[in-house]
């Protein structure tokens, strides 16, 4: 069964020319990029993104990084798309990914536990959430190849 997860490439992920590498790495993992769109976010967008985090003390400059350039979002498609997008993104913390998973994308192009490159659904819940935010509603039709 296939399943759909939001990926993002952040405005420091784009600013810094990691598109192509990262899309190398979704291709040569299988997924299939259903959907993609550039958008520059504003603080509106942000605040309903990341709702679940508007009581964090982090929530401000949470707004001001996500509004400081474009964003790349993608809906990706795979068997297990949720949890093997955040395996390869690895922890939110892009200092900590360096040391305890050096080959993750956050390791790559990601610097601090704020500025951390990309973003991935957390859950099939999150996913539904977050592809309608960027795509609304998007035909399953995809789904029916494969299995
Ligand atoms: P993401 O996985 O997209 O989900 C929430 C985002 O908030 C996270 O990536 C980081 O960009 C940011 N964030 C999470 N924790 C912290 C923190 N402790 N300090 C600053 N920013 C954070």
């Amino acid at each position: 069964e296939k399943e759909r997860t939001l990926a993002m490439i952040k405005p420091d992920g784009l600013l810094g020319n990691y598109t192509d590498d990262i899309k190398k790495i979704i291709i040569g993992s299988g997924f299939n990029i259903v959907r993609e769109l550039t958008v520059q976010l504003d603080e509106e967008n942000v605040t309903l993104f990341y709702a679940e985090h508007s009581a964090k003390g982090f929530f401000p400059n949470l707004i001001r990084y996500m509004t400081s350039g474009p964003v790349l979002a993608m809906v990706l498609e795979k068997r297990n798309a949720i949890s093997d997008w955040r395996a390869l993104i690895g922890p939110t913390d892009a200092k900590q990914a360096k040391i305890s998973h050096p080959n993750s994308i956050r390791a790559m192009c990601g610097s601090s536990s704020e500025r951390n490159c990309v973003h991935g659904s957390d859950s099939q819940q999150s996913a539904a959430r977050e592809i309608s935010f960027f795509f609304g509603d998007i035909p399953p039709e995809t789904l029916k190849h494969d299995e």
